[in-house]
Protein backbone atom coordinates (compact mmCIF):
# COMPACT_ATOMS: atom_id res chain seq x y z
CA UNK A 1 0.00 0.00 0.00
CA UNK A 2 1.20 3.70 -0.55
CA UNK A 3 0.85 5.99 1.40
CA UNK A 4 0.06 8.87 -0.85
CA UNK A 5 -1.25 7.17 -4.20
CA UNK A 6 -4.25 10.08 -4.11
CA UNK A 7 -2.52 12.41 -6.46
CA UNK A 8 -1.89 10.47 -8.59
CA UNK A 9 -3.32 9.18 -12.16
CA UNK A 10 -0.58 6.75 -12.95
CA UNK A 11 1.43 3.60 -10.92
CA UNK A 12 5.17 4.61 -10.37
CA UNK A 13 7.88 3.05 -12.69
CA UNK A 14 8.83 -0.49 -11.38
CA UNK A 15 12.63 0.73 -11.31
CA UNK A 16 11.49 3.57 -9.61
CA UNK A 17 9.66 1.88 -7.13
CA UNK A 18 12.75 -0.68 -6.44
CA UNK A 19 15.15 2.72 -6.59
CA UNK A 20 12.66 4.89 -4.13
CA UNK A 21 12.22 1.79 -1.66
CA UNK A 22 13.94 2.11 1.36
CA UNK A 23 12.51 -1.31 3.16
CA UNK A 24 15.41 -3.67 2.68
CA UNK A 25 17.70 -0.94 4.99
CA UNK A 26 15.26 0.25 7.33
CA UNK A 27 12.67 -2.89 8.02
CA UNK A 28 15.64 -3.33 11.26
CA UNK A 29 14.40 -0.51 13.14
CA UNK A 30 10.29 -2.12 12.93
CA UNK A 31 10.27 -2.17 17.16
CA UNK A 32 11.21 1.37 17.10
CA UNK A 33 8.32 2.60 14.51
CA UNK A 34 5.68 0.65 16.60
CA UNK A 35 7.04 1.78 19.66
CA UNK A 36 6.88 5.38 18.32
CA UNK A 37 3.77 4.78 17.05
CA UNK A 38 1.78 3.97 20.11
CA UNK A 39 3.43 6.39 22.03
CA UNK A 40 1.88 9.02 19.46
CA UNK A 41 -1.53 7.48 19.03
CA UNK A 42 -2.01 7.41 23.04
CA UNK A 43 -1.04 11.29 22.78
CA UNK A 44 -3.71 11.57 20.19
CA UNK A 45 -6.27 10.14 22.33
CA UNK A 46 -5.58 11.75 24.97
CA UNK A 47 -5.38 15.35 23.96
CA UNK A 48 -8.79 14.51 21.88
CA UNK A 49 -7.09 14.61 18.06
CA UNK A 50 -8.91 11.45 17.56
CA UNK A 51 -11.29 9.43 19.81
CA UNK A 52 -9.68 7.89 22.70
CA UNK A 53 -11.41 4.12 21.67
CA UNK A 54 -9.49 4.81 18.45
CA UNK A 55 -6.51 5.72 19.90
CA UNK A 56 -6.96 2.17 22.40
CA UNK A 57 -7.88 -0.07 19.17
CA UNK A 58 -4.21 1.68 17.35
CA UNK A 59 -2.48 0.65 20.46
CA UNK A 60 -3.79 -2.88 20.86
CA UNK A 61 -3.31 -3.46 16.97
CA UNK A 62 0.44 -2.42 17.19
CA UNK A 63 1.49 -4.12 20.59
CA UNK A 64 -0.32 -7.42 18.55
CA UNK A 65 1.78 -6.44 15.17
CA UNK A 66 4.93 -6.45 17.54
CA UNK A 67 4.13 -9.53 18.66
CA UNK A 68 3.45 -11.18 15.90
CA UNK A 69 6.87 -9.84 14.38
CA UNK A 70 8.69 -10.79 17.40
CA UNK A 71 7.69 -14.56 16.90
CA UNK A 72 8.14 -14.67 13.44
CA UNK A 73 4.48 -15.34 12.69
CA UNK A 74 4.39 -12.57 10.33
CA UNK A 75 7.13 -11.40 8.21
CA UNK A 76 7.39 -7.86 7.27
CA UNK A 77 6.71 -7.28 3.68
CA UNK A 78 9.35 -5.98 1.76
CA UNK A 79 7.33 -4.77 -1.39
CA UNK A 80 6.31 -2.18 1.12
CA UNK A 81 8.16 1.18 0.34
CA UNK A 82 9.49 1.57 3.91
CA UNK A 83 9.00 0.66 7.61
CA UNK A 84 6.49 3.34 8.07
CA UNK A 85 4.16 2.16 4.93
CA UNK A 86 4.35 -1.48 6.14
CA UNK A 87 3.46 -1.01 9.60
CA UNK A 88 0.60 1.83 9.24
CA UNK A 89 -0.82 -0.32 5.99
CA UNK A 90 -0.94 -4.03 7.70
CA UNK A 91 -2.13 -2.17 11.30
CA UNK A 92 -5.58 -0.44 8.81
CA UNK A 93 -5.85 -4.60 7.40
CA UNK A 94 -5.57 -5.72 11.23
CA UNK A 95 -7.99 -3.02 13.00
CA UNK A 96 -9.92 -1.09 9.94
CA UNK A 97 -10.63 2.51 9.49
CA UNK A 98 -8.61 3.02 13.21
CA UNK A 99 -5.83 2.93 11.63
CA UNK A 100 -5.81 5.35 9.15
CA UNK A 101 -6.11 7.86 11.90
CA UNK A 102 -2.67 6.99 12.95
CA UNK A 103 -0.82 9.26 11.44
CA UNK A 104 -2.88 12.56 12.13
CA UNK A 105 -0.52 15.21 13.27
CA UNK A 106 2.60 13.04 11.77
CA UNK A 107 4.75 13.06 8.73
CA UNK A 108 7.10 10.29 8.15
CA UNK A 109 9.87 13.24 8.06
CA UNK A 110 9.61 13.38 11.71
CA UNK A 111 8.70 10.04 12.22
CA UNK A 112 11.90 8.64 10.47
CA UNK A 113 13.99 10.87 12.58
CA UNK A 114 12.68 9.23 15.49
CA UNK A 115 12.65 5.51 15.00
CA UNK A 116 16.53 6.66 13.93
CA UNK A 117 17.11 7.99 17.51
CA UNK A 118 15.43 5.37 19.45
CA UNK A 119 17.47 3.06 17.45
CA UNK A 120 20.98 4.24 17.96
CA UNK A 121 19.73 4.85 21.66
CA UNK A 122 19.96 1.19 22.16
CA UNK A 123 22.63 -0.28 19.58
CA UNK A 124 24.93 2.49 21.48
CA UNK A 125 24.85 0.97 24.28
CA UNK A 126 25.23 -2.44 23.26
CA UNK A 127 28.68 -1.22 21.63
CA UNK A 128 29.14 0.45 25.19
CA UNK A 129 29.00 -2.97 26.56
CA UNK A 130 30.82 -4.62 24.20
CA UNK A 131 33.77 -2.03 24.87
CA UNK A 132 33.54 -2.35 28.83
CA UNK A 133 33.88 -6.39 27.92
CA UNK A 134 36.94 -5.17 26.14
CA UNK A 135 38.43 -3.15 29.06
CA UNK A 136 37.36 -6.39 31.28
CA UNK A 137 39.55 -8.39 29.28
CA UNK A 138 42.54 -5.41 29.56
CA UNK A 139 42.37 -5.16 32.83
CA UNK A 140 42.87 -9.12 33.35
CA UNK A 141 45.43 -9.05 30.97
CA UNK A 142 47.36 -6.38 32.44
CA UNK A 143 46.84 -7.39 35.83
CA UNK A 144 48.66 -10.84 34.73
CA UNK A 145 51.96 -8.66 33.21
CA UNK A 146 52.78 -6.44 35.81
CA UNK A 147 56.06 -8.01 35.71
CA UNK A 148 56.13 -8.57 32.37
CA UNK A 149 59.14 -6.76 30.92
CA UNK A 150 58.98 -5.72 26.90
CA UNK A 151 60.73 -3.20 24.80
CA UNK A 152 58.79 0.43 24.60
CA UNK A 153 59.55 1.54 21.12
CA UNK A 154 59.65 4.96 19.12
CA UNK A 155 60.20 5.28 15.42
CA UNK A 156 59.33 1.41 15.78
CA UNK A 157 62.95 1.26 16.78
CA UNK A 158 63.57 -0.15 20.56
CA UNK A 159 63.59 3.11 22.88
CA UNK A 160 63.02 2.35 26.89
CA UNK A 161 61.98 -0.59 28.88
CA UNK A 162 58.21 -0.70 29.80
CA UNK A 163 56.08 -3.34 30.80
CA UNK A 164 53.01 -5.39 28.83
CA UNK A 165 50.72 -4.53 31.29
CA UNK A 166 51.87 -0.56 30.78
CA UNK A 167 51.27 -1.32 26.69
CA UNK A 168 48.01 -2.87 27.42
CA UNK A 169 46.93 -0.19 29.97
CA UNK A 170 47.52 2.54 26.69
CA UNK A 171 44.95 0.81 24.81
CA UNK A 172 42.40 1.12 27.87
CA UNK A 173 42.59 4.60 28.18
CA UNK A 174 41.77 5.10 24.30
CA UNK A 175 38.65 2.70 24.70
CA UNK A 176 37.84 4.46 28.03
CA UNK A 177 37.99 7.77 25.85
CA UNK A 178 35.70 5.73 23.39
CA UNK A 179 33.12 4.86 25.80
CA UNK A 180 32.81 8.78 27.17
CA UNK A 181 32.26 10.13 23.82
CA UNK A 182 29.36 7.67 22.89
CA UNK A 183 28.19 9.08 25.96
CA UNK A 184 28.73 12.24 25.43
CA UNK A 185 26.69 11.41 21.80
CA UNK A 186 24.04 9.61 23.71
CA UNK A 187 23.27 13.19 25.39
CA UNK A 188 23.08 15.27 22.60
CA UNK A 189 20.98 12.81 20.98
CA UNK A 190 18.52 12.61 23.64
CA UNK A 191 15.61 15.18 21.58
CA UNK A 192 12.79 13.88 20.41
CA UNK A 193 11.69 15.52 17.21
CA UNK A 194 8.12 13.94 16.79
CA UNK A 195 5.35 17.08 16.49
CA UNK A 196 7.75 18.58 14.21
CA UNK A 197 5.76 17.19 10.93
CA UNK A 198 6.88 17.23 7.88
CA UNK A 199 8.38 20.39 8.37
CA UNK A 200 6.64 23.13 10.23
CA UNK A 201 4.60 21.19 12.99
CA UNK A 202 1.03 21.12 12.63
CA UNK A 203 -2.15 22.58 13.51
CA UNK A 204 -3.50 20.23 16.27
CA UNK A 205 -3.05 20.85 20.27
CA UNK A 206 -0.45 17.74 20.21
CA UNK A 207 1.33 17.32 23.73
CA UNK A 208 5.23 16.81 22.41
CA UNK A 209 6.55 15.97 26.34
CA UNK A 210 4.10 13.35 26.83
CA UNK A 211 5.27 11.41 24.13
CA UNK A 212 9.15 12.50 24.60
CA UNK A 213 8.39 10.97 28.15
CA UNK A 214 6.63 7.88 27.07
CA UNK A 215 9.61 7.35 24.95
CA UNK A 216 12.41 8.03 27.40
CA UNK A 217 13.69 11.17 26.10
CA UNK A 218 15.04 13.36 28.24
CA UNK A 219 13.91 17.13 25.85
CA UNK A 220 12.39 17.69 22.90
CA UNK A 221 14.08 19.28 19.86
CA UNK A 222 13.41 23.18 19.44
CA UNK A 223 12.75 23.88 15.73
CA UNK A 224 10.61 21.81 13.77
CA UNK A 225 13.09 22.65 10.68
CA UNK A 226 16.62 21.66 12.31
CA UNK A 227 14.20 18.34 13.64
CA UNK A 228 13.51 17.00 10.46
CA UNK A 229 16.55 17.56 8.51
CA UNK A 230 19.28 16.91 11.60
CA UNK A 231 21.38 13.96 10.82
CA UNK A 232 24.17 15.51 13.11
CA UNK A 233 23.57 13.01 15.67
CA UNK A 234 24.25 9.93 12.95
CA UNK A 235 27.63 12.00 11.83
CA UNK A 236 28.19 12.26 15.48
CA UNK A 237 27.73 8.25 15.94
CA UNK A 238 29.69 7.66 13.23
CA UNK A 239 32.60 9.57 13.94
CA UNK A 240 32.66 7.71 17.35
CA UNK A 241 32.45 4.52 15.48
CA UNK A 242 35.62 5.55 13.09
CA UNK A 243 38.00 6.71 15.98
CA UNK A 244 36.63 3.13 17.95
CA UNK A 245 38.11 1.55 14.44
CA UNK A 246 41.10 3.64 14.20
CA UNK A 247 42.11 2.41 17.97
CA UNK A 248 41.42 -1.15 17.52
CA UNK A 249 43.19 -1.22 13.82
CA UNK A 250 46.49 0.22 15.79
CA UNK A 251 46.27 -2.42 18.30
CA UNK A 252 45.67 -5.01 15.41
CA UNK A 253 48.66 -3.76 13.78
CA UNK A 254 50.74 -4.34 16.87
CA UNK A 255 48.88 -7.77 17.34
CA UNK A 256 50.34 -8.73 13.86
CA UNK A 257 53.50 -7.76 14.43
CA UNK A 258 53.85 -9.02 17.86
CA UNK A 259 52.79 -12.80 16.51
CA UNK A 260 55.41 -12.64 13.65
CA UNK A 261 58.76 -15.27 13.83
CA UNK A 262 60.63 -12.14 14.12
CA UNK A 263 58.77 -10.74 17.12
CA UNK A 264 57.22 -13.73 18.57
CA UNK A 265 55.94 -12.00 22.16
CA UNK A 266 52.54 -13.05 21.26
CA UNK A 267 50.95 -16.18 20.10
CA UNK A 268 47.30 -16.12 19.21
CA UNK A 269 44.88 -19.06 20.37
CA UNK A 270 43.97 -21.89 17.13
CA UNK A 271 39.94 -20.48 18.23
CA UNK A 272 41.35 -16.84 16.73
CA UNK A 273 43.83 -18.11 14.01
CA UNK A 274 43.83 -19.25 9.88
CA UNK A 275 45.48 -21.08 8.17
CA UNK A 276 46.65 -21.37 4.33
CA UNK A 277 45.65 -23.03 1.94
CA UNK A 278 48.56 -24.16 0.59
CA UNK A 279 51.08 -23.52 3.13
CA UNK A 280 50.63 -25.76 5.73
CA UNK A 281 53.28 -24.08 8.69
CA UNK A 282 51.10 -20.86 8.60
CA UNK A 283 49.16 -19.81 11.27
CA UNK A 284 48.04 -16.23 10.07
CA UNK A 285 46.44 -13.33 12.15
CA UNK A 286 43.22 -12.82 10.14
CA UNK A 287 41.30 -11.28 12.94
CA UNK A 288 43.24 -8.41 13.59
CA UNK A 289 43.77 -8.19 9.53
CA UNK A 290 40.42 -8.32 8.96
CA UNK A 291 40.15 -5.59 11.88
CA UNK A 292 42.52 -3.11 10.42
CA UNK A 293 40.59 -3.42 7.02
CA UNK A 294 37.27 -2.76 7.85
CA UNK A 295 38.52 0.16 9.95
CA UNK A 296 38.15 1.95 6.27
CA UNK A 297 35.12 0.89 5.64
CA UNK A 298 33.65 2.39 8.51
CA UNK A 299 35.98 5.66 7.50
CA UNK A 300 34.01 5.13 4.79
CA UNK A 301 30.90 4.80 5.91
CA UNK A 302 31.32 8.85 7.87
CA UNK A 303 32.39 10.02 4.56
CA UNK A 304 29.18 8.56 3.10
CA UNK A 305 26.78 10.45 5.19
CA UNK A 306 28.98 14.13 5.56
CA UNK A 307 28.93 13.81 1.83
CA UNK A 308 25.32 13.22 1.64
CA UNK A 309 24.38 16.16 3.90
CA UNK A 310 26.83 18.80 2.98
CA UNK A 311 24.32 20.46 0.04
CA UNK A 312 20.84 20.01 1.53
CA UNK A 313 18.67 22.70 2.08
CA UNK A 314 16.27 23.21 4.41
CA UNK A 315 14.11 21.08 5.32
CA UNK A 316 13.63 16.90 4.54
CA UNK A 317 14.70 16.02 1.09
CA UNK A 318 14.98 12.17 0.26
CA UNK A 319 18.67 12.19 -0.01
CA UNK A 320 18.53 11.72 3.63
CA UNK A 321 16.98 8.35 3.28
CA UNK A 322 20.63 7.53 2.58
CA UNK A 323 21.70 7.82 6.29
CA UNK A 324 20.61 4.61 7.30
CA UNK A 325 22.72 1.98 4.96
CA UNK A 326 26.06 3.65 6.15
CA UNK A 327 24.80 4.09 9.55
CA UNK A 328 23.78 0.62 10.14
CA UNK A 329 27.07 -1.29 8.30
CA UNK A 330 29.05 0.76 10.53
CA UNK A 331 27.01 0.10 13.71
CA UNK A 332 27.25 -4.09 12.77
CA UNK A 333 30.86 -4.00 11.86
CA UNK A 334 32.26 -2.20 14.86
CA UNK A 335 30.15 -4.27 17.36
CA UNK A 336 31.68 -7.52 15.34
CA UNK A 337 34.78 -6.15 15.14
CA UNK A 338 34.82 -5.39 18.95
CA UNK A 339 33.53 -8.78 19.95
CA UNK A 340 35.99 -11.09 17.91
CA UNK A 341 38.83 -8.90 19.06
CA UNK A 342 37.86 -9.20 22.75
CA UNK A 343 37.99 -12.78 22.02
CA UNK A 344 41.55 -13.00 20.48
CA UNK A 345 42.98 -10.94 23.06
CA UNK A 346 41.44 -12.78 25.94
CA UNK A 347 42.78 -16.34 24.42
CA UNK A 348 46.18 -15.30 22.96
CA UNK A 349 49.36 -16.62 25.23
CA UNK A 350 51.99 -13.92 26.22
CA UNK A 351 55.59 -15.01 25.36
CA UNK A 352 57.22 -13.43 28.61
CA UNK A 353 60.80 -14.45 27.78
CA UNK A 354 60.84 -13.32 24.14
CA UNK A 355 59.89 -9.55 25.19
CA UNK A 356 62.45 -9.93 28.14
CA UNK A 357 64.96 -11.40 25.84
CA UNK A 358 64.15 -8.54 23.25
CA UNK A 359 64.37 -5.94 25.71
CA UNK A 360 68.07 -7.15 26.19
CA UNK A 361 69.19 -5.81 22.66
CA UNK A 362 69.06 -2.92 21.32
CA UNK A 363 70.53 -0.43 24.81
CA UNK A 364 66.42 0.33 26.01
CA UNK A 365 68.71 0.98 29.21
CA UNK A 366 70.89 3.51 27.60
CA UNK A 367 68.94 6.65 29.07
CA UNK A 368 69.01 5.09 32.44
CA UNK A 369 73.06 5.09 32.10
CA UNK A 370 72.75 9.03 31.46
CA UNK A 371 70.32 9.18 34.57
CA UNK A 372 73.19 7.79 36.60
CA UNK A 373 75.67 10.10 35.57
CA UNK A 374 73.32 13.10 35.77
CA UNK A 375 72.58 11.56 39.51
CA UNK A 376 76.48 11.78 39.96
CA UNK A 377 76.29 15.50 39.33
CA UNK A 378 76.60 15.51 35.33
CA UNK A 379 74.93 17.51 33.10
CA UNK A 380 71.89 15.54 31.30
CA UNK A 381 73.75 16.85 28.09
CA UNK A 382 77.21 15.50 28.79
CA UNK A 383 76.07 11.90 29.88
CA UNK A 384 74.19 12.15 27.04
CA UNK A 385 77.21 12.07 24.70
CA UNK A 386 79.27 9.96 26.81
CA UNK A 387 76.78 7.45 26.74
CA UNK A 388 76.36 7.72 23.21
CA UNK A 389 80.06 7.18 22.68
CA UNK A 390 79.74 3.49 24.96
CA UNK A 391 76.79 2.66 22.75
CA UNK A 392 79.09 3.10 19.45
CA UNK A 393 81.79 0.80 21.45
CA UNK A 394 79.28 -1.54 22.03
CA UNK A 395 77.95 -1.76 18.79
CA UNK A 396 81.70 -2.67 17.56
CA UNK A 397 82.46 -4.89 20.56
CA UNK A 398 78.90 -6.45 20.18
CA UNK A 399 77.98 -6.20 23.58
CA UNK A 400 75.17 -4.89 26.00
CA UNK A 401 75.81 -1.81 28.05
CA UNK A 402 75.31 -4.14 30.93
CA UNK A 403 78.28 -6.54 29.70
CA UNK A 404 80.10 -4.14 30.19
CA UNK A 405 83.02 -4.29 32.75
CA UNK A 406 83.91 -2.18 35.33
CA UNK A 407 87.12 -0.88 33.88
CA UNK A 408 85.42 -0.43 30.44
CA UNK A 409 82.58 1.57 32.18
CA UNK A 410 85.37 3.33 34.01
CA UNK A 411 87.16 4.11 30.90
CA UNK A 412 84.04 6.44 30.17
CA UNK A 413 83.54 8.06 33.15
CA UNK A 414 85.15 7.85 36.42
CA UNK A 415 81.41 8.40 38.23
CA UNK A 416 80.38 4.51 37.30
CA UNK A 417 80.92 2.52 40.38
CA UNK A 418 79.55 -1.44 41.33
CA UNK A 419 75.75 -0.30 41.50
CA UNK A 420 75.79 0.64 38.27
CA UNK A 421 74.85 -2.96 37.53
CA UNK A 422 72.00 -2.33 39.15
CA UNK A 423 71.07 0.73 37.91
CA UNK A 424 71.14 -0.60 34.21
CA UNK A 425 69.04 -3.83 35.34
CA UNK A 426 66.05 -3.94 33.62
CA UNK A 427 64.22 -4.48 36.52
CA UNK A 428 65.55 -1.16 37.90
CA UNK A 429 64.59 0.29 34.77
CA UNK A 430 60.87 0.09 34.63
CA UNK A 431 60.56 0.01 38.49
CA UNK A 432 62.56 3.35 39.13
CA UNK A 433 59.47 4.83 36.52
CA UNK A 434 57.06 5.19 39.41
CA UNK A 435 55.79 8.47 38.72
CA UNK A 436 52.26 8.62 37.67
CA UNK A 437 51.54 7.16 34.23
CA UNK A 438 54.36 5.10 34.66
CA UNK A 439 55.70 1.37 33.39
CA UNK A 440 56.46 0.44 37.07
CA UNK A 441 54.49 -2.40 39.68
CA UNK A 442 53.23 0.63 41.24
CA UNK A 443 52.45 2.85 38.22
CA UNK A 444 50.11 0.04 36.41
CA UNK A 445 48.68 -1.26 39.52
CA UNK A 446 47.41 2.40 40.12
CA UNK A 447 46.48 2.17 36.05
CA UNK A 448 44.61 -1.03 37.04
CA UNK A 449 42.55 0.81 39.96
CA UNK A 450 41.34 3.37 38.16
CA UNK A 451 40.69 1.00 35.10
CA UNK A 452 38.33 -1.23 37.15
CA UNK A 453 36.67 1.89 38.88
CA UNK A 454 35.76 3.56 35.74
CA UNK A 455 34.33 -0.24 34.35
CA UNK A 456 32.47 0.03 37.71
CA UNK A 457 30.97 3.26 37.13
CA UNK A 458 29.76 2.62 33.52
CA UNK A 459 28.59 -0.39 35.12
CA UNK A 460 26.27 0.98 37.65
CA UNK A 461 25.24 3.96 35.79
CA UNK A 462 23.65 1.79 33.15
N1 LIG B 1 12.06 6.24 3.94
C1 LIG B 1 12.20 7.61 4.20
C2 LIG B 1 13.60 7.88 4.81
O1 LIG B 1 14.21 7.00 5.27
C3 LIG B 1 11.17 8.09 5.16
C4 LIG B 1 10.81 9.54 5.03
C5 LIG B 1 10.07 9.77 3.77
N2 LIG B 1 9.62 11.11 3.65
C6 LIG B 1 9.21 11.62 2.50
N3 LIG B 1 8.82 12.85 2.52
N4 LIG B 1 9.25 10.94 1.39
O2 LIG B 1 14.07 8.99 4.80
Amino acid sequence: MKLWGGRFKEGTNKLVNDFNSSINVDCRMYKEDIKGSIAHSKMLGKQGIIPKESAKKIEDGLVELLKRLNSGAIEIDLTSEDIHSFTEGILTYYIGDSGKMLHTARSRNDQVTLDLKLYLKSYINDIINDLLNLEEVLSLKAKENTKTIMPGYTHMQKAQPITFSHHLLAYSEMFKRDIKRLLDDLERLDEMPLGSGALATSTYPIDREFVAKELGFKNITLNSLDSVSDRDYAIETLSCLSIIMMHLSRFSEEIIIWCTNEFNFIELSDEYSTGSSIMPQKKNPDVAELVRSKTGRVYGDLMTLLTVMKGIPLAYNKDMQEDKECLFDALDTVSLSIKTFTGMINTMKVNKEAMKLSCKSGFTNATDVADYLVKSGLTFRSAHEIVGEMVLYCIDKNKGIEDLTLEEFKSFSKEFKEDIYKAVDLLTCVEERSVVGGPSTSSVNFQIKMLDEFINSIKNKQ
